[in-house]
């Protein structure tokens, strides 16, 4: 069976490989492909995790249902309700802590921040956005972590989806950039408060994940 130890040299071999990194702007990264070698341990360990906390169809505060089915991992989970949108320690479906985070998602996250200039990144909250066809993600800053010092690591498996980039204002024209399995973005620094979303996912059939796409986000939340 698969470490994590084993995954760790394996991601190092990745920063140690041709980059395939491309500058979105100023604090923002796209790595391409960045978890490829790390992705059949990092979906191998999500199996307890979301069969501990089952993903879910969370409800704004404006009392929507949101079409991506979330979960959480680690010591914060970000969940919304009509109440607002906050972090927990707490599932609010079992009244439990949220599944401890596995150490290969926090060294993929890691190191992927690493590649992406951010040194030193230690991720305490990993939200599970779990896409079906027709799922997607209108525009929206992550702003409700306590400080802004760390970046957010973005990790796409599964279907490819189209990820929108804005800039500060939700006005701002978003670039569209096609996002494939492993696929990684990090933003921080500058880019840290950028509007972000994800287009309406389309059909498809992807080999490992079949019509999903399941979307890891890693943040300091605490
Ligand atoms: C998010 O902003 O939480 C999700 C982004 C994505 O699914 O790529
Ligand atoms: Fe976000």
């Amino acid at each position: 069976m698969l470490s994590c130890d084993r995954s760790r040299n394996l991601f190092e071999d990745r920063v140690d490989a041709p980059s395939a990194a491309e500058s979105l702007a100023p604090g923002a990264m796209l790595l391409r492909g960045f978890a490829l070698s790390a992705a059949p341990l990092l979906l191998q360990v999500l199996e307890p995790v979301v069969a501990a906390a089952p993903y879910r169809h969370m409800v704004t505060p404006g009392g929507f249902r949101m079409s991506v089915a979330m979960s959480n991992c680690g010591t914060a989970g970000w969940v919304t309700d009509r109440s607002g949108y906050h972090y927990d320690a707490c599932d609010p479906l079992s009244a439990k802590p949220w599944p401890a985070m596995p150490a290969c998602f926090a060294g993929l996250a890691t190191a992927a921040a690493a590649e992406a200039g951010f040194a030193a990144f230690a991720p305490d909250a990993c939200l599970i956005n779990c896409y079906e066809p027709g799922a997607r993600m209108s525009l929206h800053q992550d702003k409700n972590e306590r400080d802004f010092d760390a970046p957010i690591v973005s990790v796409s498996l599964g279907l490819p989806a189209v990820f929108l980039f804005g800039g500060m204002n939700r006005s701002d024209r978003a670039a569209r950039l096609p996002l494939a399995h492993c696929d990684v973005v990090v933003w921080g620094g500058p880019a840290r408060l950028r509007f972000h979303g994800v287009m309406p996912l389309k059909d498809g059939d992807h080999v490992t994940l079949g019509r999903q796409r399941v979307n890891l986000t890693f943040r300091k939340a605490l």
